[in-house]
């Protein structure tokens, strides 16, 4: 009888991952596997220390020690701007569109890797800059159909909806044809219902694109439907590894989100709730303290 085959690396390795920013000790000891695609997710209270994980590995942040590997290869001596052309791509806690220009405009940012003239003298609109400007718009059609944006391209971003607009920057990170997607917290601000819709379109990229991804969010809801495993941050250090509904009936996680307010409820009702799951008031905003 033959061996099992061995388990393929993991996409993504982080370990033991130290981060002190001006005295402060902001990731202790973090070690985790993301495996090829997976859907990770990166939960804990406000300050836990959850973008700036994703910050160390988007290289904007310089650990103070510890490895980040992709796919087999130190992610800390590549260059930040070299991300891309690995096959990585994030979003930000905060929108980060230009309002003044069109949607078009916005998603084909994301291209700017593949385009050697870059998209800036792209605007300068003659010889090759053009001919590649021209190339990156058409190649970016397939992803504005798939991303269901193909309704906006004429109308200025400035203009649309929150949900719409969060979907345009998923979209131009979609641009970057990444292997790794890091997503930091896509759901924020949105009502219910824009979350909802978000989770498919999320999904839909995951499927079509054969993605892999790391997402930061405090929408519990969010992560148990479209997470495979959460790393629990808290204080800057590991509280858990394991499925988002484990996490989440996790006494050392909900006490991580609760802080000092557990210690104010005695109302039975109230903490048995607690017990099954983080209060969505609580999770939607990250509480502690
Ligand atoms: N550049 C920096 N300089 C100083 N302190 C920083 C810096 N970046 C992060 N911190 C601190 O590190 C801690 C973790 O911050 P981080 O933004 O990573 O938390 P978070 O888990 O993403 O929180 P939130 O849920 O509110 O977004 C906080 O105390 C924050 O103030
Ligand atoms: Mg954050």
């Amino acid at each position: 009888m033959s061996a099992p085959a061995p388990a393929p690396p993991p996409l993504l390795e982080v370990r033991d991952l130290e981060l002190s920013i001006g005295g402060l000790h902001i990731l202790r000891g973090i070690s985790f596997d993301v495996a090829e695609g997976e859907f990770f997710t990166v939960i804990g209270p406000n300050g836990a220390g959850k973008t700036s994980l994703l910050n160390v590995i988007s290289r904007i942040y310089r650990p103070t020690s510890g490895t980040v590997s992709f796919d087999g290869r130190s992610l800390l001596e590549a260059k930040r701007t070299a991300l891309a052309d690995l096959g990585i791509a994030r979003t930000f806690q905060n929108l980060a569109l230009f309002e003044h220009m069109d949607v078009m405009d916005n998603v084909v940012l994301g291209r700017q890797r593949l385009m050697r003239s870059g998209v800036l003298s792209g605007a300068v609109w003659w010889g090759r800059a053009r001919r590649e400007e021209t190339i990156a718009r058409q190649a970016c059609e397939p992803l504005i159909d798939l991303m269901g944006l193909g309704d906006y391209l004429s109308r200025p971003i400035r203009d649309l909806p929150y949900g719409i607009k969060k979907r345009i920057e998923l979209a131009r990170a979609l641009a970057v044809e990444p292997r790794l997607l890091l997503l930091d917290e896509p759901a924020a601000g949105m009502n219910d219902e824009e979350t909802d819709e978000l989770a498919e379109w999320i999904l839909v990229a995951k499927r079509e694109l054969d993605l892999t991804i790391v997402m930061i969010e405090h929408d519990m809801g969010l992560v148990t439907r479209l997470g495979d495993r959460s790393l629990v941050l808290d204080f800057g250090t590991t509280i858990t590894i394991e499925s988002p509904r484990a996490a989440i009936s996790d006494p050392r996680v909900i006490a991580a989100y609760l802080g000092d307010e557990s210690e104010e409820v005695d109302d039975p009702t109230v903490t048995g709730t607690i017990a099954l799951k983080i209060p969505k008031r609580l999770a939607k905003k990250g509480a502690r303290r």
